[in-house]
């Protein structure tokens, strides 16, 4: 069996880390022979003999604290094809990868292509694929904000829609789908491989004494809340960005903690052409740094008091890590962590960020993760290697 892995941001490579070294490990095993692929994998109709893959990577994101570095720190492959696509509008951007995608999949023929999450590159590696007949699988499936304003609801249904393999982290994901009309034999419930990431990389990062030292020179040994933004309802819309940081430098004055605020490039465009950026940059109990690699955004996480975000994966990664959030959105696709008690929405109002500060710093935190145990990466190609393609 031949597999296309295609990806282009910084959560897709973390998200697709386990299922990738999976495959690695099979292809590894193809080499060392096949007497020991039986420990590796259960019950596979005997396609681990052919098993290869390849990965495109669109480059959406380039930057080298936004890509190269989870590579490196995740231990993972380079990509066989880099596209090198880039930032653009949602037209060019796609469009670039649909051209780039289509040639390589000619070429390459693979049985099946995965796609994670909701991003442009996830559209276009879907749509590329599809129309070419080739099956796809996406990983995190089902997931819905239903709200349309949003470029990864767009995104989401559409990649969905065009599936032929949906791997949900929940069963929440999976009820959304079947609303939609989607069959349920394409339908698994898998968890979410964030899980696998996080588990893995959290026990390296904690052995790690530079990661240790990293947080405490960051931190002085003090608490801090952790904030990431960069969503386009927020950093495109200059109002609810203006709340976000008035609300942010209120909470530095109530708060004898630091907010430690690694900036998303886009963000950080956004707050200088609002002319926003030196009244946070300015105050001393802001921590303005450089996105930063897995492992010590991961110990970030895990070490703050609070967590303020506006990320998919931050919601989820704060659940897993037993880290209180605060979701600066109206809505959110992972509703679970709301469920459980771990997440609370408080948009961009002011007012409701600090009483949602006040209200969860108070959480007991002993909520229960609701999207696996953590082998979802393993679970999935277990899955696909079962199919007759
Ligand atoms: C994209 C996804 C979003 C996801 C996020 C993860 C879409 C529509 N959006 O948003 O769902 O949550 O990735 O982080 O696919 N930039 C750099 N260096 C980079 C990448 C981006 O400087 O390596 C800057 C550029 O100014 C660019 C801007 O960030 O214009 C936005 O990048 P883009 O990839 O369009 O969207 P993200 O906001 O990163
Ligand atoms: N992340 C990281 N370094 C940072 C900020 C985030 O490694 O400086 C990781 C984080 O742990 C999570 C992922 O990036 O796994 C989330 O990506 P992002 O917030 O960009 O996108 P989203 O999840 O909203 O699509």
């Amino acid at each position: 069996m031949k597999i296309g892995i295609i990806l282009g941001t910084r959560p897709e490579i973390i998200k697709l880390s386990s299922i990738v070294r999976k495959l690695e490990r099979l292809k590894k095993l193809k080499v060392d022979g096949l007497n020991n692929a039986h420990n590796d994998i259960n019950n596979t109709n005997g396609s681990i003999g052919n098993i290869n893959y390849f990965i495109i990577h669109t480059n959406q994101h380039y930057s080298e604290n936004m890509d190269k570095i989870f590579f490196k720190e995740l231990n993972l492959p380079s990509p066989n094809y880099n596209l090198n696509v880039g930032s653009g509008t949602h037209g060019e951007q796609t469009a670039k990868m649909l051209e780039g995608i289509e040639k390589i999949l000619i070429k390459e023929k693979p049985d099946v292509v995965i796609v994670q999450g909701d991003t442009n590159t996830v559209l276009a590696g879907a749509l590329a694929s599809s129309k070419l007949k080739i099956k796809v699988a996406h990983v995190e499936a089902g997931l819905r904000s239903y709200d349309r304003n949003m470029p990864e609801e767009i995104n989401r249904v559409l990649t969905d829609h065009v599936c032929d393999y949906l791997f949900t982290p929940t069963e929440i994901a999976k009820e959304n789908l079947l609303k939609e009309g989607i069959e349920q034999e394409k339908i698994f419930v898998v968890g979410n491989t964030i899980v696998d990431a996080t588990l893995q990389n959290i026990k390296i990062a904690e052995e790690r004494d530079d990661i240790k030292n990293f947080i405490k020179t960051l931190s002085n040994g003090e608490d801090y809340f952790l904030l990431t933004i960069h969503r386009a309802e927020n950093t495109d819309n200059k109002e609810r960005l203006k709340n976000i940081i008035k609300a942010i430098g209120e909470i530095t004055k109530y708060h004898n903690n630091k907010i430690v605020f690694p900036i998303h490039p886009r963000t950080e465009n956004r707050l200088k052409k609002y002319n926003l950026f030196d009244e946070i940059k300015n105050n001393k109990n802001i921590k303005i740094i450089e996105p930063v690699g897995y492992l010590e955004f991961l110990m970030l996480e895990k070490n703050a008091k609070l967590i303020l975000t506006d990320s998919g994966g931050v919601q989820e990664e704060a659940c897993i890590l037993k880290v209180p959030c605060i979701t600066l959105r109206d809505n959110t696709e992972r509703p679970e962590t709301i469920n459980v008690g771990s997440n609370i929405l408080v948009g961009a109002d002011i007012e409701k960020i600090i009483n949602g500060i006040e209200l969860m710093l108070k959480k007991e935190r002993n909520w229960k993760n609701p999207f696996g145990d953590g082998n979802s990466g393993e679970t999935i190609v277990e899955i696909l290697l079962n199919q007759n393609l």
